[in-house]
């Protein structure tokens, strides 16, 4: 990781960005270059509790997806999973809800899991959203938002794009304390990116995860950013004691 952007930006860094544009360049390469495994490796590493984190994460929301005229965006979307539980917890409500992505290989792939929905896939980047201001009810990003260049220009997009009243969940790492963070640091560090190389068949990304989960703003410092923003609340769950979480924001 370069020191120079390390010291400079605060948000993702991958290994040879100088600066935001080149920073968001490298992500958007790196998750083009995994999109063919991704959903394998993914549920491997976790141990498919992702997609109990995906489930608790759009229950948090359960009150905006029953609103059959709420406008939902979810960010970073990469292959679907986030936005398929929304999709699920809506169930009898009809939202609409829209997955944007930069990657378009991931897109695609979301796309042709989500054929025969009434899901809208969106190209765009999280920065830069092409979206009116107070355009949605409710915005997710699951594990997207700690790879964004520059953290604080995302939670102002966010917070530009909601409603007033509306609400926000990010659902990403954390780093759990104790005993138990000393063991899964292990495994997180030395185990994940073994075998997330020889799965993907891909040097480098499984190597730049642990990398930002570190760089990544720990709670206290997230919440702070967020109310910066403009969210007038904020607040962290942590989930499987603290291995993940999800920071909600209403604005
Ligand atoms: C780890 S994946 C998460 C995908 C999905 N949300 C999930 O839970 O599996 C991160 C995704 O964020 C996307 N991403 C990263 N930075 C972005 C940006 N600035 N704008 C849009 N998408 C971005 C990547 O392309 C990638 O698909």
């Amino acid at each position: 990781m370069s020191q120079e952007i390390n010291s400079r930006i605060v948000g993702a860094a991958p290994v040879g960005a100088r600066d935001t544009e080149s920073a968001g360049r490298a992500v958007r390469e790196m998750f083009t270059s995994i999109a063919p495994r991704y959903d394998l490796v993914n549920h491997v590493l976790s141990l498919n509790t992702d997609r109990f984190w995906w489930w608790r994460a759009a229950r948090t929301f359960d009150s905006i997806l029953k609103r059959p005229d709420a406008r939902v965006l979810d960010l970073c979307c990469g292959t679907g999973d986030m936005t398929f539980a929304l999709r699920r917890r809506a169930n009898i409500g009809s939202p609409q809800i829209v997955g944007a992505d930069f990657s378009h290989a991931m897109l695609q792939r979301a796309a042709e899991k989500g054929r025969g929905t009434s899901l809208a896939w969106i190209e765009a980047d999280a920065l830069r959203l092409p979206f009116p201001d107070a355009h949605f009810d409710l915005i997710t990003a699951a594990f997207g938002f700690r790879n964004l260049a520059d953290y604080d220009a995302g939670l102002r997009e966010m917070v530009r794009v909601l409603r007033p009243g509306g609400e926000c969940g990010i659902l990403d790492f954390g780093e759990p304390r104790g005993l138990l963070g000393k063991v899964y640091r292990v495994y997180f560090k030395h185990v994940l990116p073994a075998i997330g190389t020889v799965i993907s068949g891909v040097q480098g990304p499984y190597r730049y995860l642990p990398a930002s989960v570190e760089r990544f703003p720990p709670p206290e410092e997230m919440l702070e950013r967020m109310r910066g923003a403009g969210f007038r609340e904020a607040s962290w769950t942590p989930y499987t004691f603290g291995v993940a979480g999800v920071y909600r924001g209403i604005k």
